[in-house]
Protein backbone atom coordinates (compact mmCIF):
# COMPACT_ATOMS: atom_id res chain seq x y z
CA UNK A 1 0.00 0.00 0.00
CA UNK A 2 0.74 3.49 -1.04
CA UNK A 3 2.29 5.31 2.25
CA UNK A 4 0.49 8.16 3.04
CA UNK A 5 1.10 11.49 4.56
CA UNK A 6 -1.85 11.33 6.77
CA UNK A 7 -2.82 14.73 8.59
CA UNK A 8 1.04 15.66 8.59
CA UNK A 9 2.16 18.39 6.19
CA UNK A 10 5.49 16.57 5.59
CA UNK A 11 6.52 13.09 5.57
CA UNK A 12 9.65 14.11 7.90
CA UNK A 13 7.14 15.64 10.16
CA UNK A 14 4.97 12.18 10.22
CA UNK A 15 8.16 10.42 10.87
CA UNK A 16 9.44 12.50 13.82
CA UNK A 17 6.22 11.74 15.86
CA UNK A 18 6.14 8.13 15.27
CA UNK A 19 9.41 7.88 16.74
CA UNK A 20 7.75 6.56 20.45
CA UNK A 21 5.67 4.03 18.68
CA UNK A 22 8.77 2.97 16.36
CA UNK A 23 11.38 2.74 18.68
CA UNK A 24 8.82 0.97 21.11
CA UNK A 25 8.47 -1.64 18.30
CA UNK A 26 12.20 -1.99 17.53
CA UNK A 27 13.24 -2.38 21.03
CA UNK A 28 10.44 -5.03 21.60
CA UNK A 29 12.60 -7.76 19.75
CA UNK A 30 15.56 -6.96 21.86
CA UNK A 31 14.15 -7.03 25.38
CA UNK A 32 12.57 -9.60 27.37
CA UNK A 33 10.36 -7.47 29.39
CA UNK A 34 9.38 -9.97 32.73
CA UNK A 35 13.18 -11.86 32.98
CA UNK A 36 14.28 -7.91 32.56
CA UNK A 37 17.34 -9.22 29.75
CA UNK A 38 18.41 -7.88 26.80
CA UNK A 39 18.64 -10.49 24.19
CA UNK A 40 19.67 -10.33 20.70
CA UNK A 41 18.57 -12.90 17.28
CA UNK A 42 20.28 -16.39 17.53
CA UNK A 43 23.82 -15.88 16.46
CA UNK A 44 26.23 -19.16 15.46
CA UNK A 45 29.32 -17.39 17.18
CA UNK A 46 30.00 -16.40 20.24
CA UNK A 47 30.18 -12.46 21.24
CA UNK A 48 31.83 -12.76 24.39
CA UNK A 49 35.28 -13.64 22.05
CA UNK A 50 35.13 -10.30 20.12
CA UNK A 51 38.07 -7.94 21.61
CA UNK A 52 37.67 -5.00 18.90
CA UNK A 53 34.72 -3.13 17.02
CA UNK A 54 35.55 -0.92 14.26
CA UNK A 55 32.22 0.81 13.27
CA UNK A 56 31.46 1.84 9.76
CA UNK A 57 28.50 4.41 8.28
CA UNK A 58 27.70 7.59 6.77
CA UNK A 59 25.88 10.51 7.96
CA UNK A 60 23.36 10.36 10.57
CA UNK A 61 24.31 7.04 10.88
CA UNK A 62 27.31 7.60 11.47
CA UNK A 63 26.64 9.98 14.18
CA UNK A 64 24.13 6.87 15.45
CA UNK A 65 27.88 4.78 15.54
CA UNK A 66 29.26 7.39 17.46
CA UNK A 67 27.13 7.69 20.11
CA UNK A 68 27.44 3.85 19.96
CA UNK A 69 31.13 4.15 20.81
CA UNK A 70 30.47 5.66 24.08
CA UNK A 71 28.18 2.69 25.55
CA UNK A 72 30.34 -0.02 23.74
CA UNK A 73 33.19 1.76 25.63
CA UNK A 74 31.57 2.85 29.05
CA UNK A 75 29.75 -0.28 29.34
CA UNK A 76 31.34 -3.07 27.63
CA UNK A 77 34.82 -1.95 28.22
CA UNK A 78 35.42 -3.02 24.23
CA UNK A 79 38.13 -0.82 22.05
CA UNK A 80 35.94 0.83 19.40
CA UNK A 81 37.23 2.40 16.07
CA UNK A 82 34.52 4.84 14.28
CA UNK A 83 35.23 6.04 10.85
CA UNK A 84 32.92 7.29 8.25
CA UNK A 85 32.92 4.94 5.32
CA UNK A 86 34.40 6.46 2.33
CA UNK A 87 37.58 7.70 4.34
CA UNK A 88 37.62 3.88 6.31
CA UNK A 89 37.86 1.90 3.05
CA UNK A 90 40.51 4.00 1.39
CA UNK A 91 43.01 4.26 4.47
CA UNK A 92 43.87 0.55 5.26
CA UNK A 93 42.99 -0.03 8.04
CA UNK A 94 44.48 -2.66 10.37
CA UNK A 95 41.66 -5.56 10.63
CA UNK A 96 42.88 -8.35 13.25
CA UNK A 97 41.03 -11.17 13.94
CA UNK A 98 38.75 -11.47 16.53
CA UNK A 99 37.33 -8.45 15.24
CA UNK A 100 33.46 -7.24 15.05
CA UNK A 101 32.67 -4.84 12.14
CA UNK A 102 29.41 -3.35 12.62
CA UNK A 103 27.82 -1.27 9.93
CA UNK A 104 25.17 0.89 10.86
CA UNK A 105 22.60 2.10 7.34
CA UNK A 106 19.27 3.14 7.12
CA UNK A 107 18.92 1.66 3.45
CA UNK A 108 21.68 -0.65 3.25
CA UNK A 109 22.52 0.07 -0.06
CA UNK A 110 24.77 2.98 1.05
CA UNK A 111 27.43 2.23 -1.68
CA UNK A 112 30.47 3.54 0.60
CA UNK A 113 29.13 1.64 3.88
CA UNK A 114 28.30 -1.56 1.20
CA UNK A 115 32.32 -1.35 -0.43
CA UNK A 116 33.50 -1.38 3.36
CA UNK A 117 31.51 -4.10 4.32
CA UNK A 118 32.79 -6.20 1.64
CA UNK A 119 35.97 -4.90 2.58
CA UNK A 120 36.32 -6.11 6.24
CA UNK A 121 34.43 -9.65 5.16
CA UNK A 122 37.35 -9.72 2.92
CA UNK A 123 39.62 -9.08 5.54
CA UNK A 124 37.96 -11.81 8.08
CA UNK A 125 35.71 -9.76 9.96
CA UNK A 126 32.66 -11.08 11.82
CA UNK A 127 30.06 -8.49 9.79
CA UNK A 128 27.69 -6.80 12.14
CA UNK A 129 24.79 -4.78 10.48
CA UNK A 130 22.05 -2.61 12.22
CA UNK A 131 20.02 -2.01 8.95
CA UNK A 132 16.10 -0.69 8.71
CA UNK A 133 15.57 -2.38 4.90
CA UNK A 134 15.62 -6.21 5.81
CA UNK A 135 15.64 -7.35 2.24
CA UNK A 136 18.92 -4.75 1.35
CA UNK A 137 22.53 -6.05 0.42
CA UNK A 138 23.87 -5.10 3.69
CA UNK A 139 21.23 -7.66 5.71
CA UNK A 140 21.78 -10.30 3.36
CA UNK A 141 25.59 -10.06 3.47
CA UNK A 142 25.63 -9.50 7.14
CA UNK A 143 26.77 -12.51 9.95
CA UNK A 144 24.72 -10.86 12.55
CA UNK A 145 21.72 -8.78 11.59
CA UNK A 146 20.08 -6.44 13.95
CA UNK A 147 17.43 -4.59 12.12
CA UNK A 148 15.41 -1.57 13.18
CA UNK A 149 11.87 -1.56 12.66
CA UNK A 150 11.30 1.93 11.97
CA UNK A 151 9.21 1.07 8.99
CA UNK A 152 9.56 2.72 5.20
CA UNK A 153 11.69 6.52 5.91
CA UNK A 154 10.21 8.53 2.76
CA UNK A 155 12.02 12.12 3.69
CA UNK A 156 15.15 12.29 2.88
CA UNK A 157 16.59 14.04 6.14
CA UNK A 158 16.57 10.36 8.65
CA UNK A 159 14.82 11.00 11.60
CA UNK A 160 13.00 7.89 13.28
CA UNK A 161 15.88 5.46 11.85
CA UNK A 162 18.23 7.15 13.65
CA UNK A 163 16.30 6.91 16.87
CA UNK A 164 15.94 3.75 16.05
CA UNK A 165 19.42 2.29 15.21
CA UNK A 166 20.12 4.24 18.78
CA UNK A 167 17.56 1.81 20.63
CA UNK A 168 19.30 -1.14 19.14
CA UNK A 169 22.77 0.16 19.48
CA UNK A 170 21.89 0.60 23.52
CA UNK A 171 20.52 -2.93 23.67
CA UNK A 172 23.77 -4.16 21.91
CA UNK A 173 26.12 -2.22 24.22
CA UNK A 174 24.32 -3.83 26.92
CA UNK A 175 24.22 -7.74 25.77
CA UNK A 176 28.22 -7.43 25.24
CA UNK A 177 28.63 -5.89 28.49
CA UNK A 178 27.20 -8.56 29.92
CA UNK A 179 28.54 -11.65 27.33
CA UNK A 180 32.06 -9.83 29.07
CA UNK A 181 30.84 -10.05 32.52
CA UNK A 182 30.90 -5.98 32.70
CA UNK A 183 26.98 -6.19 34.03
CA UNK A 184 25.35 -7.15 37.00
CA UNK A 185 21.75 -9.12 36.37
CA UNK A 186 20.43 -5.63 38.56
CA UNK A 187 22.64 -3.26 35.87
CA UNK A 188 21.04 -5.06 33.52
CA UNK A 189 17.39 -4.90 34.82
CA UNK A 190 18.24 -1.21 35.23
CA UNK A 191 19.15 -0.61 31.55
CA UNK A 192 16.32 -2.55 30.43
CA UNK A 193 13.63 -0.82 32.81
CA UNK A 194 15.48 2.66 31.00
CA UNK A 195 14.90 1.31 27.68
CA UNK A 196 11.20 0.39 28.41
CA UNK A 197 10.90 3.93 29.39
CA UNK A 198 12.09 5.55 26.29
CA UNK A 199 8.85 5.84 24.06
CA UNK A 200 7.21 7.83 26.93
CA UNK A 201 10.30 9.86 27.15
CA UNK A 202 9.71 10.74 23.30
CA UNK A 203 6.29 11.72 23.94
CA UNK A 204 7.45 14.13 26.28
CA UNK A 205 9.68 15.55 23.97
CA UNK A 206 7.33 15.68 21.08
CA UNK A 207 5.05 17.63 23.65
CA UNK A 208 7.58 20.75 22.62
CA UNK A 209 6.37 21.03 18.95
CA UNK A 210 4.17 24.01 19.07
CA UNK A 211 6.85 25.75 21.27
CA UNK A 212 9.99 25.01 18.93
CA UNK A 213 8.02 25.75 16.21
CA UNK A 214 7.57 29.26 17.46
CA UNK A 215 10.88 29.69 17.94
CA UNK A 216 11.88 28.90 14.20
CA UNK A 217 11.99 32.90 13.34
CA UNK A 218 14.91 32.95 15.78
CA UNK A 219 17.36 30.46 13.86
CA UNK A 220 15.46 31.18 10.42
CA UNK A 221 17.45 34.09 9.42
CA UNK A 222 20.53 33.24 10.72
CA UNK A 223 23.88 32.66 8.35
CA UNK A 224 25.29 30.10 10.88
CA UNK A 225 24.44 28.17 13.57
CA UNK A 226 26.61 26.10 15.99
CA UNK A 227 25.51 22.95 17.77
CA UNK A 228 27.52 21.93 20.99
CA UNK A 229 27.49 18.91 23.28
CA UNK A 230 29.83 17.46 25.28
CA UNK A 231 30.41 12.85 25.43
CA UNK A 232 27.08 11.48 23.97
CA UNK A 233 25.52 14.37 23.40
CA UNK A 234 28.45 15.84 20.88
CA UNK A 235 27.11 13.21 18.39
CA UNK A 236 23.89 14.69 18.69
CA UNK A 237 25.71 17.94 18.10
CA UNK A 238 26.67 16.74 14.52
CA UNK A 239 23.27 15.37 13.86
CA UNK A 240 21.38 18.91 15.07
CA UNK A 241 24.10 19.98 11.92
CA UNK A 242 23.76 18.07 9.40
CA UNK A 243 19.42 18.13 9.86
CA UNK A 244 19.71 22.05 9.78
CA UNK A 245 21.87 21.70 6.85
CA UNK A 246 19.55 19.07 4.60
CA UNK A 247 16.78 20.58 4.85
CA UNK A 248 17.21 24.89 5.65
CA UNK A 249 20.56 25.18 3.95
CA UNK A 250 21.64 27.21 6.63
CA UNK A 251 25.47 26.46 7.42
CA UNK A 252 25.39 24.72 10.79
CA UNK A 253 28.12 22.92 12.74
CA UNK A 254 28.36 20.73 15.30
CA UNK A 255 31.23 21.02 18.27
CA UNK A 256 32.07 19.41 21.19
CA UNK A 257 31.79 21.80 23.40
CA UNK A 258 34.90 21.89 24.95
CA UNK A 259 36.60 22.08 21.73
CA UNK A 260 34.93 25.78 21.24
CA UNK A 261 37.95 27.55 22.62
CA UNK A 262 40.19 26.20 20.10
CA UNK A 263 39.07 27.93 17.12
CA UNK A 264 35.27 28.43 16.45
CA UNK A 265 34.32 30.77 19.26
CA UNK A 266 36.14 33.39 17.10
CA UNK A 267 32.95 33.07 14.92
CA UNK A 268 31.00 33.85 17.84
CA UNK A 269 28.54 37.33 17.82
CA UNK A 270 25.01 38.22 18.04
CA UNK A 271 24.28 36.90 14.71
CA UNK A 272 25.31 33.40 15.46
CA UNK A 273 23.17 31.07 17.39
CA UNK A 274 24.19 28.46 19.36
CA UNK A 275 22.35 25.01 20.14
CA UNK A 276 23.82 23.79 23.66
CA UNK A 277 22.56 20.61 24.20
CA UNK A 278 23.33 19.95 28.07
CA UNK A 279 20.93 17.30 30.13
CA UNK A 280 21.99 17.69 33.81
CA UNK A 281 24.35 15.11 35.11
CA UNK A 282 28.32 14.50 35.41
CA UNK A 283 28.96 16.65 31.78
CA UNK A 284 26.96 19.25 33.03
CA UNK A 285 29.16 21.97 34.84
CA UNK A 286 31.51 21.49 32.36
CA UNK A 287 29.31 22.09 29.14
CA UNK A 288 27.51 25.22 30.68
CA UNK A 289 31.05 27.01 31.15
CA UNK A 290 31.87 26.19 27.66
CA UNK A 291 28.29 27.81 27.23
CA UNK A 292 29.24 30.68 29.31
CA UNK A 293 32.53 31.57 27.23
CA UNK A 294 30.02 31.99 24.07
CA UNK A 295 27.26 34.23 25.99
CA UNK A 296 30.58 36.34 27.32
CA UNK A 297 31.18 36.99 23.76
CA UNK A 298 27.89 38.28 22.84
CA UNK A 299 26.83 34.84 21.38
CA UNK A 300 22.76 33.94 21.65
CA UNK A 301 22.48 30.75 23.29
CA UNK A 302 19.17 27.85 22.83
CA UNK A 303 20.37 25.82 25.82
CA UNK A 304 18.00 21.89 25.69
CA UNK A 305 18.21 20.20 29.06
CA UNK A 306 16.18 18.99 31.66
CA UNK A 307 14.41 21.39 34.60
CA UNK A 308 17.31 21.43 36.93
CA UNK A 309 19.45 22.10 34.03
CA UNK A 310 17.30 24.85 33.11
CA UNK A 311 16.86 26.11 36.48
CA UNK A 312 20.69 26.44 36.99
CA UNK A 313 21.71 27.84 33.56
CA UNK A 314 19.26 28.39 31.26
CA UNK A 315 18.78 32.34 32.69
CA UNK A 316 19.84 34.79 29.84
CA UNK A 317 19.65 32.28 27.30
CA UNK A 318 17.64 33.21 23.63
CA UNK A 319 15.65 30.24 24.62
CA UNK A 320 15.00 27.06 26.19
CA UNK A 321 13.60 23.83 25.77
CA UNK A 322 12.91 21.74 28.60
CA UNK A 323 13.60 17.81 27.79
CA UNK A 324 12.20 15.19 30.89
CA UNK A 325 15.21 14.21 33.72
CA UNK A 326 16.51 10.88 31.78
CA UNK A 327 18.67 8.61 32.80
CA UNK A 328 22.48 9.34 30.52
CA UNK A 329 21.76 5.94 28.81
CA UNK A 330 18.93 7.28 26.64
CA UNK A 331 19.35 11.00 26.65
CA UNK A 332 20.59 10.80 23.46
CA UNK A 333 17.16 9.22 21.96
CA UNK A 334 15.16 11.44 23.83
CA UNK A 335 17.77 14.73 23.16
CA UNK A 336 17.63 13.77 18.64
CA UNK A 337 13.99 14.98 18.78
CA UNK A 338 14.05 18.73 19.54
CA UNK A 339 17.24 19.00 17.10
CA UNK A 340 14.73 17.11 14.89
CA UNK A 341 11.78 19.74 15.32
CA UNK A 342 13.83 22.84 15.29
CA UNK A 343 15.47 22.13 11.90
CA UNK A 344 11.70 20.61 10.62
CA UNK A 345 10.29 24.13 11.95
CA UNK A 346 13.12 26.45 10.61
CA UNK A 347 12.63 24.48 7.19
CA UNK A 348 8.66 25.46 7.29
CA UNK A 349 9.59 29.17 7.92
CA UNK A 350 11.93 29.02 5.07
CA UNK A 351 9.86 27.32 2.68
CA UNK A 352 11.99 24.50 1.30
CA UNK A 353 11.30 21.60 0.20
CA UNK A 354 11.38 19.49 3.66
CA UNK A 355 10.88 15.76 2.07
CA UNK A 356 13.31 16.43 -1.38
CA UNK A 357 16.19 18.96 -0.24
CA UNK A 358 17.78 20.05 -3.51
CA UNK A 359 20.85 18.39 -4.45
CA UNK A 360 20.38 15.12 -1.77
CA UNK A 361 19.25 11.81 -2.26
CA UNK A 362 17.63 8.90 -0.27
CA UNK A 363 20.35 6.49 -0.67
CA UNK A 364 23.78 7.45 -2.49
CA UNK A 365 24.54 4.17 -4.16
CA UNK A 366 27.67 5.47 -5.69
CA UNK A 367 30.77 5.74 -4.04
C1 LIG B 1 20.58 11.89 6.84
O1 LIG B 1 19.63 12.83 7.14
C2 LIG B 1 21.07 11.85 5.48
N1 LIG B 1 20.17 12.11 4.46
C3 LIG B 1 22.27 10.96 5.17
O2 LIG B 1 23.35 11.51 5.88
C4 LIG B 1 22.18 9.46 5.47
O3 LIG B 1 22.10 9.25 6.84
C5 LIG B 1 23.39 8.74 4.85
O4 LIG B 1 23.39 8.93 3.46
C6 LIG B 1 23.45 7.27 5.18
O5 LIG B 1 22.36 6.57 4.66
P1 LIG B 1 22.03 5.10 5.12
O6 LIG B 1 21.73 5.16 6.57
O7 LIG B 1 20.88 4.67 4.28
O8 LIG B 1 23.27 4.27 4.86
Amino acid sequence: AAIEKGNYRHFMQKEIFEQPVVVAQTLRSYLRRVEQTVALPQIDFDLASINRVTIVACGTSFYAGMVAKYWFEQFARLPVDIDVASEFRYRDPVLEPGGLALFISQSGETADTLAALRHCKAAGQTIAVVVNVPTSSMAREADLLLPTHAGPEIGVASTKAFTCQLAVLAALAAHLAVKRGRLSREEEAEIVEQLVETPACLNAALAHDEEIAGMAHLIAPARDVLYLGRGPDYPLALEGALKLKEISYIHAEGYASGEMKHGPIALIDEAVPVIVLAPSGPLFEKTVSNMQEVRARGGKVVLISDAEGIAEAGEGCLATIEMPKVHPLIAPLVYAVPVQLLAYHVAVAKDTDVDQPRNLAKSVTVE
